[in-house]
């Protein structure tokens, strides 16, 4: 089977935005606590960050972070995460169960977003609290000082303010789970509300509405153009999340859930552009997608159930990724590039332990899962503009989205280094497919690296005994010859080329 893709560097989407390479850091689970934060770890730098998960962070080319939650964030006070650690308060979780001690809190997270060179994306709690509280926040987090809050950072030990840019008005207010769940008129309002004050503070605020907890919720599509309604001259991003998984053993469809990410964010941009016709503005929202990943239920690895315990940062969905499931996660990326020009934010959530790239143990190692490598390596190599291509590949029949190409491709090219970088999966978990990409309207002549993520065992995994059972290998099929790249993509592959 054969498939043909066509290349020109003059065809641009938009440029490369790094920030689609971003992740999730929530207080769940172990995602904080022995995740990125451990005091006493045998790597813990001077503010207890264990140093083997900032590398690691590092490593996978994470561009910025969001942070408190999540559901978290829904019913969460930001005071009791700032000031003398021994005065901070311990409460009740609702949202995950658990007790938080607060020992990590704002000032933690802007020093940890320092030493991991991320852009902070801070979430406000628009759950059980509002309008007032999130100016509170912002007085305390971005003002110079001279007013009872800013002065209350200083004397905590921060004089310069931590400039935070990059706001979410809340989490997923259309899901019934939500502390605080609202309709998305009321929502809208609060949203539109809390965005034109934190206005009247700075003006050169990003902030980003909640749209849907995912494409399957009832309210899907209404709820985006209701909320925008409200708020659309007051925030720059609707947000989307979207978890998937092949629970009922419908692997072939899994393997295509790219298929629903481009489906989503279609309808969510063209649900943008209706309001704004309405509006007669120009103005144009884009989509801050700041969750997304694969999320089992049942194979969920060492998840302690709520039960009636209140636990401090209990085991929760530490899901154990395979190489079917690094395949998809590569091909979301692709279809996140692809949509580069109204993608604004992106965020792999979460980054540790909680359905995470990284894996730690307390008082132990910290390991990549399969799912690290596509992203560290995507992250690594796109660069300069996101090309549209054109792609002739075979069909697969999925029981979910109907016919759809088994080869998923998008590239991106570099004018400054020459470099080209064409990102490759195939769906299809029967056989190889030979691709022929036609490079002769590009500068190309060389083939600087070919790895993929493929393995015989789809199942394969990598655990704290076998950090390494899954890692890339390298494609020796590629050839390039005569403005001519040929590849073989096995069954249920991912795979890189980079090009010069
Ligand atoms: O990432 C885990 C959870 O998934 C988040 O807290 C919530 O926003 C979503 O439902």
């Amino acid at each position: 089977t054969s498939a043909s893709l066509v290349l020109d560097p003059a065809f641009r989407v938009a440029p490369v935005n790094r920030r689609i390479f971003g992740s999730f850091v929530e207080h769940m689970g172990r995602c904080v606590y022995t995740g990125i934060y451990e005091p006493g770890h045998a790597t813990a730098d001077e503010d207890g960050f264990r140093k083997d998960v900032l590398e690691l962070t590092r490593e996978l080319g994470v561009s910025l972070v969001r942070y408190p939650g999540g559901n978290f964030v829904s019913g969460y006070r930001w005071e009791d995460g700032v000031g003398p650690r021994e005065a901070r308060p311990r409460r009740l979780d609702l949202a995950w169960h658990s007790v938080e001690t607060n020992q990590f809190g704002l000032a933690e997270f802007d020093r940890w977003c320092g030493k991991a060179g991320v852009e902070p994306m801070m979430a406000l709690n628009l759950g059980t609290r509002g309008v007032q509280e999130a100016l509170d926040l912002q007085e305390y987090a971005n003002h110079a000082g001279g007013t009872a809050l800013s002065d209350l950072r200083v004397q905590h030990g921060a004089e310069s303010p931590y400039g935070i840019k990059l706001w979410c008005l809340g989490n997923e207010m259309d899901g019934p789970w939500q502390i605080g769940h609202k309709t998305a008129a009321e929502y809208g309002r609060l949203a539109a509300e809390t965005a034109r004050a934190m206005r009247m503070v700075e003006n050169d605020l990003e902030l980003v509405a909640c749209g849907s907890s995912s494409r399957a919720m009832p309210t899907f599509g209404s709820w985006e153009r209701d909320v925008l309604r409200e708020c659309y001259e007051f925030v720059d991003h609707i947000s989307a999340h979207a978890y998937y998984n092949d629970e009922e053993g419908d692997t072939v469809s899994f393997l295509a859930s790219a298929v629903d990410m481009d489906r989503f964010i279609d309808a969510v941009v063209a649900t943008a552009d209706h309001v704004a016709a309405e509006l007669k503005t120009d103005k144009k929202i884009t989509i801050s997608f700041d969750e997304w990943n694969v999320w089992y239920g049942e194979r969920s690895r060492r998840t302690d159930g709520p039960g009636d315990a209140w636990e401090v940062a209990p085991r929760r969905i530490e899901d154990e990724y395979n190489v079917t499931d690094a395949v998809v996660v590569g091909n979301l990326l692709i279809s996140l590039l692809r949509h580069s020009d109204r993608v604004g934010v992106a965020c792999i959530a979460q980054l540790a332990n909680v359905i995470a790239p990284i894996m730690t143990e307390p008082d132990g190692s910290a390991w990549r899962q399969t799912t690290f490598h596509p992203f560290a390596i995507t992250s690594g190599l796109a660069a300069g503009q996101v090309l549209r291509i054109e792609l002739e590949s075979p069909s697969i029949r999925t029981a979910k989205y109907g016919e759809v190409p088994s080869v998923d491709a998008v590239a991106t090219y570099d004018e400054e280094s020459g470099k080209l970088a064409v990102f490759l999966v195939n769906r299809s978990i029967d056989g190889p497919v030979d691709i022929t990409i036609d490079t002769s309207r590009t500068p190309v002549t060389e083939v600087l690296d070919a790895l993929g993520i493929h393995d015989d065992d789809r199942d394969a995994v990598n655990t704290a005994q076998h950090p390494d059972r899954v890692t890339p290998t390298k494609n020796d099929s590629v050839r390039l010859d005569g403005g001519k790249v040929t590849v073989t993509l096995p069954a249920t592959s991912w795979t890189a080329l980079s090009l010069a």
